[in-house]
């Protein structure tokens, strides 16, 4: 495969971090764009420590459209990735005029950025929630976008809409829409890895910062759920599983028009399973209880990842047992993060 110049928007954060150190490590040259409003410098000098690359580090916002310019007249960049974008579900709930700013206008600044340098290759972090709650499960990709359950989820709708709009409008666009299913766990060296601030809103680092001490105990959200157990169950896969499917996807970008594809295991797992396991693997007490159900949330969905794996040749590679191992090795590696 030759050798892509990608331009990473919000590659200093989580999945975006893991998969810059994909990139590099598959032999593609890195220019990444990140305001830090969720990121630690920090991550992008571990992923030059571990890859021994360079990779070029631009500080700045998407909504910033003479950055943009820019930036893209200093560096001639053949695709974008472009992962950019605020993802807490509640704050969005509460802020939803911030979400839209910066999902759906900052997208929309980063097009026609793109399209006024010539640059028509992109490959889109979407979302499993677009598919709202009446999809049949397993979730694929024929299946219509839902009824977004909140204004994040509908940020990504939206953003899916434009996108397939532009596609249809001018042939020379050429998008992947990437619908991740719950990313969790961190790189096998335990010195990358995802470092929320404040409280965690997702179940992996609040079991993590439970089992290191940080966290009293972790509240099962809801035991009556018409699952195996009564708790939830999500697809929950490894991140550099996800890091990978990227590069899939930049090197597999259709020559014209969008594609879409899932990216998770195709298995759910519970929420007790999750604890229950992660106790069991890395010998470590996870205290709990049970609290009421949180609103907004479904009793089960995962992915039908067949499509990612035809057309893309990924497949998840990492089992439950190495998520949970490589995030209590972040953890314990880096009780305070990227501090
Ligand atoms: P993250 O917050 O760690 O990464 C987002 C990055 O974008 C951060 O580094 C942040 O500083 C940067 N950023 C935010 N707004 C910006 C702006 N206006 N200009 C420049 N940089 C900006 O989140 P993540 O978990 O790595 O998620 C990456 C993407 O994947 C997001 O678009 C998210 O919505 C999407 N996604 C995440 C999940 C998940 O569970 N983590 C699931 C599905 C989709
Ligand atoms: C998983 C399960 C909780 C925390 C979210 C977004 C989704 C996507 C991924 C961005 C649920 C339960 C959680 C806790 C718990 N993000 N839980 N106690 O809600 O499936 O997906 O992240 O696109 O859009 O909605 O993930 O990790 O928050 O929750 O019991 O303290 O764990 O109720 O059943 P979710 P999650």
């Amino acid at each position: 495969m030759l050798s892509i110049k990608v331009m990473v928007s919000g590659g200093a954060g989580y999945i975006g971090s893991h998969t810059v150190l994909a990139l590099l490590e598959a032999g593609h040259e890195v220019v990444v764009l990140d305001n830090l409003c969720n990121a630690s410098r920090e991550s992008l000098r571990r992923v030059e420590r571990l890859t021994e690359r360079s990779l070029t580090f631009v500080e700045g916002d998407i909504r910033d459209r003479a950055l943009l310019d820019q930036l893209f007249r200093e560096h001639v960049v053949s695709a974008v990735i472009h992962f950019a974008g605020l993802k807490a579900v509640g704050e969005s709930m509460e802020q939803p005029l911030a979400y839209y700013e910066n999902n759906v206008a900052g997208t929309l600044t980063l097009c026609q950025a793109m399209q006024a340098a010539g640059v028509s290759r992109l490959v889109f972090s979407s979302s499993a929630t677009v598919y709202g709650a009446e999809a049949p499960v397993p979730y694929r990709e024929e299946t219509p976008r839902g009824q977004p359950s909140s204004p994040y989820g509908a940020s990504k709708a939206m953003v899916e809409q434009l996108l397939e709009d532009l596609c249809y409008s001018d042939s020379t666009w050429s998008v992947t829409l990437l619908r991740y299913f719950n990313p969790i766990g961190a790189h096998e060296s335990g010195l990358m890895g995802e470092d929320p601030l404040g409280l965690p809103n997702n179940l992996m680092p609040f079991i993590a910062q439970v089992a290191a001490g940080r966290r009293q105990r972790l509240s099962i959200f809801g035991d009556d759920y018409p699952t195996r157990d009564g708790t939830c169950e999500r697809d929950y896969l490894h991140v550099m599983d996800l890091a990978e499917g990227h590069v899939k996807a930049l090197e597999h970008l259709p020559s014209s028009g969008v594609s879409c594809y899932n990216l998770g295991t195709g298995r759910a797992i519970s929420v007790l399973e999750m604890v229950e396991r992660f106790v069991a693997v890395n010998n470590v007490p996870v205290p709990y209880s049970f609290a009421p159900r949180r609103g907004g949330d479904l009793p089960a969905f995962w992915a039908d990842p067949g499509k990612a794996h035809q057309e893309l040749e990924w497949q998840a590679r990492r089992n439950l047992d190495d998520m949970l191992q490589d995030t209590w090795r972040w953890q314990k590696q880096n009780p305070r993060g990227y501090e």
